[in-house]
C-alpha cells in the first residue's frame, strides 16, 4: 500500500513540475506600488525619464524608447531607454537601447522603417529600424562652443533589440547653432524623400534626404510666429485628415519651454500645408496641445498602419521634475492618445482622445445621474472604490454663465479641482493638493473651450498621482499631477447656478503592472 501512495506522489509532483513554466517570472507583490506610482501609465523601472523617443510600430510591437539616465532618479548623461508593448497599454521594460559615445550623450529623436531599403542596411524581408537622434557634447558645452549638439543615426535588423550607430556619424553637423535637436523624420512620398524637422532654439529646420545619411536644408520655419516664451524643442510634422471631410491638413507639433500655456513647458501646434520643401501655416496663430503643466516633449509614433495618429507626451515640467516627490523613478508618460482634426465653433483644432485600448483596463462601472438646483451648492460625496478611475460627465449648466467644480478629495483634507469657471474656461486647481514642494507647482491651470454651449462632455483619467481632462471631445485638454498622502477617493460636485449631471460613468482601472 505505501509503495502504492508513494509512486502516486511521484507522478504527481513530476506532474504538477512538469506544469510550472520554466522561465516563470514571479513578480514580487511590491513590484510597482511605491506611494504615488502610477498604475495605468508607463513609468520606468527605477531612475530617471523624460521625453519620449523613437517610437515606431513594427511587426505587432509598439516600440517606446525614452531619454534615461539610468544611475540616478534627477537628469545626468542621457541614454535611449526601451520599452515594448502588443497593445499600447501593457509595457515590457527591455535593456537600454543606446549609449552615449564620443560624440556625446543621446538626447531626443525618431526612429523610422526604412522599407525602401534607402540605407542600404536592410533586406528585402527585413528592413532596418533606423533610429535619429540628438547628440549632445557635455566638453563642448563646457569649453563654451556652441557647436556642441549635432545629429547622428544608428540601425537595428533585430526589432530595436541591438543597434549599431553609423561609422560616419554625425549625419548633420553642426555650424554654430547653441540649440539643434530632436530629428523627428519621416518618408514623405510626394516628394519622394526622407523629411527631417530639427528644433532650432526660435524656429524649425526642415532637411531632405534620399538615404537618412546625408541632408540637405529644405526651408525653416516660425521665426516670428506662435508662442516665443521659450527655446522650441521636439518638433513633430504630419498629415491629418479633416474628420468627416477628405481634406487632409499637415500639423506641426513644437514643444517649448518655457513659456507653455500656464508656465514652464508645454506644446504648442500649427496647422498648414506642405509642399515637400516649406512648411505654410493656415494663420499665424498656435494652438494648445494641452493647458496642462504636465505635458512636454510629446510626438506621435511613426509607422501606424491602421490609419491613426497616435501621441505620447512627458508628463512633467522641467520647472520642478527633478523634485517630484518620488524617489525609486522620477516621471511618467502621458496615455497614448489618438489626435484628430475636427471642426469646432472656433475653428479647426486637434481633438486628443485616450486610445481605445485604455477600455481593457476597465474592471467594473457605476452609473449616476442627478441635478443640482440653483444654490444647492454642494452635491453628497461620491465614493471611488479605487484610487484609479476613468470618469465620464456629461453636465449640463442651468446658465451659461453658470461655473461648476468636480472635487476629488481625501481625509487628509487633500483635494485637487476640476471645473469650469464663469469665463467658460475650463481649469484644474491644485492649490490644495497637497506636497507643495516648489512654487511653480501650486496653482489653478486654465484651458480656453473650443465652443460656448451650455453643455460640455468630459472624461478625466485619474491615476495615482496624474489626472488628465478631456473636455469637449478632447479638443481642450489640461494634463495635470498631484502627489497626495492618501489616494483621492471622494468625489463632489459644487455649483451656485445649476447643473444637472445627465450622466456620469465612473469605471475603475486595473493596474498595467500586476
Ligand atoms: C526636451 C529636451 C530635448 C532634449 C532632451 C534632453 O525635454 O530638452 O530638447 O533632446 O530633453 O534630455
Amino acid at each position: 500500500m505505501r509503495g502504492r501512495y508513494y509512486s502516486l506522489f511521484i507522478i504527481m509532483v513530476l506532474f504538477l513540475e512538469g506544469c510550472t513554466p520554466k522561465n516563470r517570472v514571479t513578480i514580487p507583490t511590491d513590484y510597482y506600488s511605491e506611494p504615488h506610482r502610477l498604475q495605468f501609465h508607463f513609468s520606468p523601472e527605477k531612475n530617471w525619464m523624460n521625453d519620449p523617443n523613437g517610437m515606431v510600430y513594427y511587426e505587432g510591437e509598439y516600440h517606446l524608447f525614452y531619454q534615461c539616465y539610468p544611475d540616478s532618479n534627477v537628469w545626468g548623461p542621457m541614454h535611449w531607454g526601451h520599452a515594448v508593448s502588443k497593445d499600447l497599454v501593457r509595457w515590457q521594460h527591455l535593456p537600454i537601447a543606446l549609449y552615449p559615445d564620443n560624440l556625446g550623450l543621446i538626447f531626443s529623436g525618431s526612429t523610422v522603417v526604412d522599407y525602401k531599403n534607402t540605407s542600404g542596411w536592410g533586406f528585402p524581408d527585413n528592413p532596418a529600424m533606423i533610429a535619429i537622434f540628438t547628440q549632445h557634447l557635455m566638453e563642448g558645452e563646457k569649453k563654451g562652443r556652441h557647436d556642441f549638439q549635432t545629429q547622428s543615426i544608428a540601425y537595428s535588423l533585430d526589432k530595436g533589440r541591438t543597434w549599431k550607430k553609423y561609422e560616419h556619424n554625425p549625419i548633420l553637423k553642426n555650424v554654430g547653432k547653441h540649440d539643434f535637436r530632436d530629428p523627428k523624420v519621416f518618408w514623405h512620398d510626394a516628394s519622394n524623400q526622407w523629411v527631417m524637422t530639427v528644433a532650432v532654439k526660435d524656429h524649425i529646420e526642415l532637411y531632405g534626404s534620399p538615404n537618412l545619411k546625408t541632408w540637405s536644408q529644405l526651408s525653416d520655419f516660425g521665426y516670428d510666429i506662435g508662442a516665443h516664451g521659450g527655446v522650441w524643442e521636439c518638433p513633430d510634422l504630419f498629415e491629418l485628415k479633416v474628420s468627416g471631410t477628405n481634406k487632409k491638413k499637415w500639423i506641426l507639433l513644437i514643444s517649448i519651454n518655457p513659456g507653455g500655456a500656464n508656465g514652464g513647458s508645454g506644446t504648442q501646434y500649427f496647422i498648414g500645408q506642405f509642399d515637400g520643401n516649406k512648411f505654410i501655416p493656415d494663420t499665424e496663430n498656435s494652438y494648445w496641445l494641452d493647458y496642462g503643466k504636465d505635458n512636454y516633449a510629446g510626438v506621435t509614433w511613426s509607422n501606424i498602419t491602421d490609419g491613426r495618429r497616435l501621441f505620447l507626451g512627458w508628463m512633467s515640467n522641467w520647472q520642478y521634475a527633478t523634485v517630484v516627490p518620488t524617489t525609486a523613478w522620477r516621471s511618467a508618460m502621458t496615455v497614448p492618445r489618438t489626435l484628430e482634426l475636427i471642426e469646432t465653433e472656433s475653428g479647426l483644432r486637434i481633438a486628443s482622445q485616450p486610445v481605445n485600448e485604455l477600455t481593457t483596463l476597465r474592471v467594473d462601472s457605476t452609473s449616476y445621474d442627478f441635478a443640482m438646483k440653483v444654490d444647492e451648492i454642494e452635491s453628497e460625496i461620491i465614493q471611488l472604490t479605487t484610487p484609479q478611475n476613468e470618469i465620464d460627465l456629461n453636465i449640463e449648466r442651468e446658465s451659461i454663465e453658470g461655473g461648476f467644480e468636480i472635487e476629488l478629495s481625501n481625509k487628509k483634507d487633500e483635494r485637487i479641482v476640476i471645473g469650469l469657471n464663469e469665463k467658460n474656461q475650463l481649469f484644474i486647481d491644485r492649490t490644495q493638493a497637497g506636497n507643495e514642494f516648489s512654487k511653480d507647482f501650486v496653482g489653478i491651470h486654465t484651458g480656453i473651450r473650443t465652443y460656448l454651449t451650455s453643455g460640455i462632455k468630459l472624461k478625466l483619467l485619474i491615476d495615482a498621482s496624474s489626472i488628465e481632462l478631456f473636455a469637449d471631445d478632447g479638443t481642450t485638454v489640461i494634463t495635470e499631477l498631484f502627489f497626495p498622502m492618501e489616494p483621492f477617493n471622494q468625489l463632489r460636485f459644487y455649483s451656485k447656478k445649476g447643473i444637472t449631471v445627465k450622466s456620469m460613468k465612473t469605471y475603475s482601472m486595473k493596474s498595467i503592472w500586476h
